[in-house]
């Protein structure tokens, strides 16, 4: 240690990196973080999940009020939009976090260095003119937003945007065009739908949210369009250009053919990220990326420089602040010389709609081309509590192996889906079979009784279908 300045330096204080650094200095080891942004926490903390969801709680509150679903429960009220108040809440919400990172960096003596990190060699990075050498480095400098070329982003603008000025928009936009039907377009096109936006969602493949369940994607597609977005699916957008206060989109069938315009009053550019390893001088350190821009690691979070550790969206797997967050800290404890490990088979995704949209392991398509499958579906309709509170749309779907009942995979369209899925990761992770899932006692009367319902329609024994 003795010539070293830190025994892990951190790079990156998003969900992978803060999270990182704190349990390496709990482990003992002197630790040092260093971030660019002006506040802690990353994109997820302030321009990711915690906005958005600050955005989209807000929101849901005013269509229930607005849309009629408080009437149907005997509540009347003629909601009015402070959208200044609003984006208030959003900004107070990523205040407080971002501000309890600090707190809890000072309580566990890692030490924030404030500026861009770039290497010198395989173990100093040079920050805001100061050389630091550390025993090891890790690399969490997450991801950015993916430029469309021919669409150009002008945030301050506020009219052809990305997420992080969708998040900001100053007024509800009479139509606002989303350029991708994945996670961002479909969470901020909700909310900008709620809050009174004409919405069209242009996607280039012929479902939504690629990588989810195939029933899913379906599933939604119907949802979406029944509140009200006009979903261009096998479409692309070659043009974008500002004209006044509007922006006019050149679209064409993904396949080719004939171009139509669309006029938008703003555009969101949602067509996925990539990871952030621009500035960082990698090649200094000997390490490259692969084709995807993405550094490599091995199971220990190890990349191929002795020393140099990589974790969260600047590595493969899906850009999910929870997987970067474990993956902080089976890395740190790797670097103590514990035993990290992160089960890469076993992590869940969700879609902060309503209803929410949430799967953990595989889709039945994927699980399909592995071997033999069994599997049970269960409507949210049947489902007391969420036909009770008029939350009766969507599914429960369990995927489970055909000769072990060992389950594979889990999905759910629910208004609750996000909380519900957590049950079917654990049960996962421990190796559960379906039947394990339909014999576990559950709570009455809740949304996750579908999931014990959907376990027992895998082997034809649902009770309420
Ligand atoms: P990041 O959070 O991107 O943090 C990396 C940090 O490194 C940044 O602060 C950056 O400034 C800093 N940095 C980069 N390079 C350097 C450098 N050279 N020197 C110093 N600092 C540097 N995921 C979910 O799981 N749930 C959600 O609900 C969710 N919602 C999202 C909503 C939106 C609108 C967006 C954009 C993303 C959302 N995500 C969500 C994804 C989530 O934000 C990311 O997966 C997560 O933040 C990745 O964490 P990370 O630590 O790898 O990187
Ligand atoms: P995404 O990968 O989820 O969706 C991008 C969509 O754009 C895809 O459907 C893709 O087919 C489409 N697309 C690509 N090029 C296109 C083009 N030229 N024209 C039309 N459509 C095109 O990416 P998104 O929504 O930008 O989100 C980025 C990442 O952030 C995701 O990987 C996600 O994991 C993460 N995120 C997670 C959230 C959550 O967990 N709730 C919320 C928001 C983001």
């Amino acid at each position: 240690m003795a010539d070293y300045d830190f025994d892990v330096l951190v790079i990156g204080a998003g969900p992978g990196g803060y999270v990182a650094a704190i349990r390496a200095a709990q482990l003992g080891l002197k630790t040092a973080c260093v971030e660019s942004r002006e506040t802690l926490g990353g994109t997820c903390l302030n321009v990711g999940c915690i906005p958005s969801k600050a955005m989209l709680h807000a929101s849901e509150y005013f269509e229930a009020a607005a849309g009629g679903a408080m009437a149907k429960m005997g509540i009347k009220v003629k909601p009015e939009l402070d959208l200044d108040t609003m984006h208030g809440q959003r900004r107070d919400a990523v205040k407080g976090l971002t501000g309890g990172i600090e707190f809890l960096f000072k309580k566990n003596k890692v030490e924030w260095i404030k500026g861009h990190a770039a290497f010198v060699s395989a173990d100093t990075v040079s920050v805001a003119g100061r050389n630091v050498r550390a025993k090891n480095i890790l690399i969490a400098t997450g991801s950015s937003v993916t430029p469309l070329p021919g669409v150009d982003v002008d945030n301050a603008k506020g009219i052809i945007v990305d997420s992080t000025g969708a998040l900001e928009l100053a007024k509800v936009p009479e139509h606002l065009v989303v350029i991708g039907g994945g996670v961002i377009g479909l969470e901020l096109g909700s909310v900008w739908r709620r809050l009174g936006a004409q919405v069209t969602v242009v996607e280039y493949l012929d479902a939504l949210l690629p990588g989810m369940d195939g029933d899913v994607r379906k599933e939604a597609a119907r949802i979406f369009k029944k509140q009200g977005m006009t979903l261009k699916l096998s479409t692309k957008v070659t043009a974008a250009k500002v004209k006044g206060k509007k922006a006019v989109l050149t679209v064409e069938p993904a396949a080719g053919g004939a171009a139509e315009t669309l006029e938008a009053d703003a555009v969101l550019v949602a067509i996925g990220r990539r990871p952030n390893t621009e500035g960082l001088a990698l090649d200094k350190a000997g390490l490259s990326v692969n084709a995807r821009g993405q550094i490599e690691t091995d199971h220990d979070f190890r990349t191929s420089v002795s020393g140099i550790w990589a974790i969260g969206d600047v590595v493969p797997g899906p850009m999910l602040a929870h997987k970067a967050e474990d993956e902080g800290i089976a890395a740190a404890e790797n670097i103590a010389g514990h035993t990290g490990i992160v089960n890469h088979d076993v992590i869940p995704s969700v879609v902060y709609t309503s209803p929410e949209i949430a799967g953990v392991g595989l889709t039945e398509e994927a699980a399909k081309a592995r071997g033999a499958v069994k599997v049970g579906k269960f409507p949210m309709m049947a489902n007391s509590r969420a036909k009770t509170n008029h939350e009766g749309e969507g599914f429960v779907k369990i995927i489970a192996d055909a000769a072990s009942d060992k389950v594979l995979g889990v999905w759910c369209i629910a208004s609750v889906a996000g909380t519900m899925i957590a049950q079917a990761a654990q049960a996962m992770e421990f190796g559960a079979t379906s039947e394990d899932i339909a014999y576990t006692c559950h709570a009455h009367p809740t949304h996750s009784e579908a999931i014990k319902e959907a376990a027992m329609a895998v082997t034809g024994k649902p009770i309420h279908i």
